[in-house]
């Protein structure tokens, strides 16, 4: 007897994506269902070779669902996640609604996977900003080895982070330069085709961004509290893929050869890092990949114990999809939830 998950937001960017890989990694679903707003009822998405018909997330009883994949934004995940987990069905969210929440687990599984069984408090799991995710795969096994003191990141993002209106965004404007039509900022604060945007979420009253604050928590909620965590998030005009440039600051020494060698070893790490033309990954080729990949790894002799790296992941799939469904997989393979119809 195998589970019923739905999917919230399954119109989306991310709800999407989560469907096709529920598929593609025969996750042992007996019956998986799609939900949105009231716009989409009756739309039809994609589960692997099947279609699936969207339903209302407003009147769909959760009573006999098991997992409830939600990528349906904040503030309808705080307004709705609370209800389903009380009806038995256990949320794993992607919005940043729950993630700095005590009672609330935050996972990645290559990172932190023994946290997972804190979910039982408020049935809510929650899946991390796209940045954090990628950024943690690659530094877990670095600060097992040599203790991470410090890191400094700065991200450039890809405009489908920011949802289908965002990739709309850069599709038009970039047709808007070529046949000189005027250019429309709805999305974004500025122009994002042919420009870069250091503005992500709302200002803080530090001055930095919202999404520059969720990588520091959370890398500190996730792997330790004790590093140090400065960031610089800029939106790029990319449609799928995150990069990331990180100076890492170590306890211990750590050679950048050492650090070649155990993340060629470590879970969800892919090391591409020859020093020669092309021999480094960009976003264009993460994206629709699992992996995230780690190039230009190097040493940082302006401090002691420092190195330097590139980070690209495909944030659709690690940073949000394919996180939440190895988040659901964690549960299964540790016997953590049961499907309703067997009880
Ligand atoms: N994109 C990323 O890289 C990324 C990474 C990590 C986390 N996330 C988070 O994941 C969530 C979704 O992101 P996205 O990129 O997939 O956004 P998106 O492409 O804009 O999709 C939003 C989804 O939410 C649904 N929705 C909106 N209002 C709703 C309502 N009142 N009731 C039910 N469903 C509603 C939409 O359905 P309709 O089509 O019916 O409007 C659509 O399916 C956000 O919280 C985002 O912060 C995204």
């Amino acid at each position: 007897m195998g589970f019923k998950i739905a999917v919230a937001g399954a119109t989306g960017n991310v709800g999407r994506e989560m469907l096709s890989i529920l598929a593609e990694r025969g996750f042992p679903a007996d019956e998986v269902v799609a939900l949105a707003s009231s716009r989409s009822v009756g739309k039809e998405v994609s589960f692997g070779d099947k279609t699936l018909k969207v339903k209302n997330l407003e009147n769909y009883d959760f009573s006999d669902t098991d997992i409830c994949l939600m990528s349906a934004g904040g503030s309808i995940s705080q307004k709705w996640s609370p209800k389903i987990g009380a009806q038995g069905c256990v949320v794993i969210d992607n919005s940043s609604a729950w993630r700095y929440d005590s009672e609330v687990p935050l996972i990645v599984p290559e990172v932190n996977p023994d946290a997972v069984e804190g979910f039982t408090k408020r049935n809510i799991i929650a899946n991390p900003n796209c940045s954090t995710a990628q950024l943690v795969v690659a530094l877990k096994p670095l600060h097992d080895a040599a203790t991470i003191k410090r890191v400094v990141v700065s991200t450039y993002q890809s405009v489908s982070g920011a949802g289908k209106d965002g990739m709309d965004e850069l599709f038009n404007q970039t047709r808007a330069v070529f046949v000189a039509d005027p250019i429309e900022n709805k999305k974004f604060t500025k122009r994002i085709a042919f420009n870069v945007i250091p503005h992500i979420d709302v200002f803080m009253e530090d001055g930095y961004t919202k999404e520059e604050w969720k990588v520091l928590a959370e890398t500190k909620k996730m792997l330790d509290p004790k590093i140090k965590v400065t960031c610089t998030a800029v939106r790029v005009p990319v449609f799928i893929g995150h990069g990331e440039a990180v100076n890492l600051e170590f306890e211990k020494e750590i050679t950048a050869d050492e650090a070649r060698d155990i993340l060629r070893e470590a879970p969800g790490c892919l090391v591409v890092d020859k020093h020669e033309d092309g021999g480094y990954v960009t976003p264009v080729e993460c994206a629709g990949e699992d992996v995230t990949y780690i190039s230009r790894i190097r040493e940082d002799a302006t401090v002691e114990n420092g190195l330097a790296l590139w980070v690209v992941s495909d944030n659709l799939r690690k940073g949000a999809a394919l996180n939440a469904v190895q988040i659901a997989e964690l549960l299964v393979e540790r016997n953590l939830i049961k499907p309703h119809a067997t009880t």
